[in-house]
């Protein structure tokens, strides 16, 4: 077979905030993707770089008082510690604000222009004469034109769910000065993405040699409309001073938008790469490459990746995507990650509390399907997927037969039938080779661990600790064991996408050898295994719970964030920046039926309530919750309640509040007590359901 030569990319992140578990879905599967291909012996290279341009990162450094080139430089840096943390191997991590960048921005930016398909337009836009600049929709804040919610964003109302123009908002506010917006025009640059050639291109593109899977493809059939509509409206690419990017060759204080010079992100980091490995750029990008490339992305940012990127490249003459490959949104227990609930969990912090980075790459991975499926990361299910799977049936394997190996063969290895051994291993890498290609990563680890499942079977049956007792039965003790380690050697071959560092130790700890396994190894068989070291950690709830709590914030109405869902103009930066307005504009935010409908409150029976030691306020309560079993409750009530009366009454709980650590012992939820804004006088009065109710009956 004629090796391959692949060329990989993810999204570029924003260099203005943390990495999370929402970003790492992606960097984990296009790694898993890349080190299966490396691994099959093709050449295949994953860059990627920090997207460092825009608005949200000009006003973010402003406001720490430092240079852009500072605060990426610094963010870059925060960014590769924490890829490399979970084993994500780029061949190059680069950043868009670079030569290479500014050199294919500007490139294809006059080649569109020669062809016309670039033009200049004026527009209206919202200027803070304040701050003297335009305003990004984001940016601007007001009352919502439907139900009059305050402080709502230029774009829609987090309240009612309305989308509206942000001159439609009322009494708007600029969310950078706080100052009144005005109405300017001023030129803007546009990507003639309505012109016939682009549509006439995209519609055979984005439909043909599989560019984009079936459930995209229909996406994008929408947007373009059927031939004539004419869909697609051209492309704003420019953005005026001040802003940080680079600024537009013929066009003084006009500057590329961050979109436009993300992609070409890919080829600049691509090109960086390229000069420091001695490899030939064109042979990649130019129109007629024998080379593959390949983009994943998150589902939002389809539009950018399947209709600009491909109409951009192929006009100005260079290749275009062999396919891009979108994917879903993390949610965390059901529901988008939220800060005051912890389960916005960044990347750094899941490494602090010391929890196993490879833990992640496996349940994401038995998640992931090719789809544009959301995936769910149930922290129970993480719990017990990853203790039974890759502790109780992978590793279970070793730790419970290589030992006898060593004491009493000398490490050797013994088969009976070595080519059927050979055999079934390739069928198992055929399998699940064709799976991890597919980016079916979820059916490779269920064949994967169906393979587990019945080694396990084989050595329950001969039960190798009662044979290892009795000299006379050292023959089948010896084979049982050969086979076992056989095929952990083999389970350690197809896990090593996934689990690059667990299975680089088997190779060569377990197994002697002085590099890591390839996907080749299959066709071969082992003959030694030194002593059993301990391989991987069981996962303990605390951890999650420790993980959840270093993650909760509890500043009071911390805007709940999907930071995968990026608008136009995007993000968390925009809200930093308007905090201080947020603030001063307003009580207590309306929230959503579906944010209370998050708070899941039950009725609790009070089965125990005591006085803890050393605490001045708390009361330490076990609660039955019916179907939910049973809560201890750490409660501020003790100022109110003696604990002997409330034995037995039902009070109101919230039941899924994450655990949290107190000095004195886990409090595994909340009653609900009725107070004055102190929280304390006139007193505490603590809530109870009208007669009927029962423990475990929820409250709506
Ligand atoms: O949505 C985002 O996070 C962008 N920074 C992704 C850019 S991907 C590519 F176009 F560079
Ligand atoms: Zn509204």
């Amino acid at each position: 077979m004629k090796p391959r030569k692949i060329l990989v990319t993810s999204a570029l992140p924003y260099a203005n905030g943390a990495i999370h578990l929402g970003h790492l879905v992606e960097y984990i599967q296009t790694d898993i993707w890349v080190r299966f291909q490396k691994m099959r012996g093709h050449q295949c290279w994953y860059v990627c770089a920090d997207d460092t341009h825009g608005t949200p990162i000009m006003l973010r450094a402003e406001k720490e008082g430092i240079k852009p080139e500072t605060l990426i430089a610094r963010v870059h840096g925060e960014h590769s510690r924490d890829f490399a943390g979970f084993h994500v191997e780029f061949d190059n991590y680069h950043t868009t604000h670079s030569p290479e960048t500014r050199h294919y921005a500007e490139d294809i930016y006059r080649k569109l222009k020669e062809l016309r398909l670039i033009k200049v337009q004026a527009i209206q836009q919202h200027y803070d004469p304040v701050k003297q600049m335009f305003l990004p929709d984001r940016y601007i804040k007001g009352e919502c034109p439907k139900c009059g919610a305050k402080d709502q964003y230029g774009d829609s109302c987090e309240v009612c769910g309305a989308a509206y123009a942000p001159t439609e908002l009322k009494n708007p506010y600029s969310a950078v000065s706080g100052a009144t917006p005005e109405l300017r025009k001023s030129d803007h640059y546009f990507f003639r993405l309505s012109d016939q050639r682009c549509q006439d291109f995209l519609r055979l593109w984005t439909q043909t040699n599989d560019h984009v899977p079936s459930e995209a493809a229909n996406k994008l059939q929408e947007w373009l409309g059927q031939p004539g509509e004419n869909k697609l409206t051209d492309w704003d690419i420019s953005r005026d001073a001040p802003y940080f990017g680079f600024e537009i060759p013929d066009a003084p204080g006009k500057f590329f938008y961050v979109w436009l010079d993300a992609p070409i992100g890919y080829m600049g980091s691509f090109k960086n790469f390229c000069a420091k490995q001695g490899l030939d750029f064109d042979e990649y990008w130019n129109p007629d490459s024998q080379t593959e490339l390949y983009h994943f992305i998150g589902k939002d940012i389809l539009y950018f990746h399947a209709l600009f990127w491909p109409a951009e490249l192929e006009h100005a003459g260079y290749r275009t995507p062999t396919a891009v490959f979108p994917h879903g949104f993390l949610t965390v227990d059901g529901a988008k990650m939220s800060k005051s609930r912890g389960t916005f969990i960044t990347a750094e912090s899941y490494l602090k509390e010391g929890l196993n980075p490879e833990w992640l790459r496996y349940y994401f991975a038995a998640k992931l399907n090719g789809t544009m499926e959301d995936i769910d990361l149930n922290l129970a299910d993480f719990v017990a997927r990853v203790n039974s799977d890759l502790v109780g049936k992978y590793i279970n394997i070793a730790s419970r037969c290589a030992g006898f190996l060593t004491k009493f063969f000398d490490g050797k290895l013994a088969y009976g039938n070595v080519n059927t051994l050979i055999e079934a291993a390739l069928d198992s890498g055929k399998t699940v080779a064709a799976s991890f290609e597919a980016r079916d990563y979820s059916r490779a680890l269920r064949d994967i661990m169906a393979i587990a499942d019945r080694l396990n079977g084989e050595i329950a049956v001969a039960e190798p600790w009662n044979l290892a007792k009795d000299e006379a039965t050292r023959i089948q003790l010896h084979d049982i064991c050969s086979r076992a380690l056989h095929g952990f050697y083999v389970l350690s071959i197809l896990l090593r996408p996934v689990l690059p560092a667990l299975t680089s130790r088997v190779a060569r700890e377990l197994f002697g050898m002085h590099r890591d396994f390839l996907w080749s190894d299959l066709a071969d068989t082992p003959h030694k295994v030194s002593a059993y070291q301990h391989l991987m950690q069981r996962i303990d709830v605390k951890q999650i719970a420790a993980l959840v709590a270093a993650n909760r914030e509890s500043l009071a109405p911390a805007p709940e964030q999907q930071s995968q869902q990026r608008h136009a103009e995007h993000q968390a930066d925009a809200a930093n920046a308007a905090g201080a307005a947020k603030v001063s504009h307003g009580g207590t935010p309306h929230i959503s039926i579906d944010d209370f409908g998050k708070i899941d409150l039950r009725i609790a029976r009070i089965a125990n309530a005591e006085h803890v030691d050393g605490a001045e306020k708390l009361l330490k309560l076990t609660l039955e919750v019916g179907p939910l079993g049973t809560r201890q409750v750490f409660a501020g009530i003790k100022s109110a309640y003696d604990p002997a009366k409330l034995v037995g009454r039902l009070t109101v709980m919230v039941a899924n509040l994450a655990p949290r650590k107190m000095k004195f012992g886990m409090s595994e939820g909340m009653v609900l007590a009725a107070s004055d804004a102190d929280g304390q006088s006139p007193g505490l009065f603590l809530l109870s359901p009208d007669a009927g109710a029962a423990p475990g009956m929820q409250v709506k």
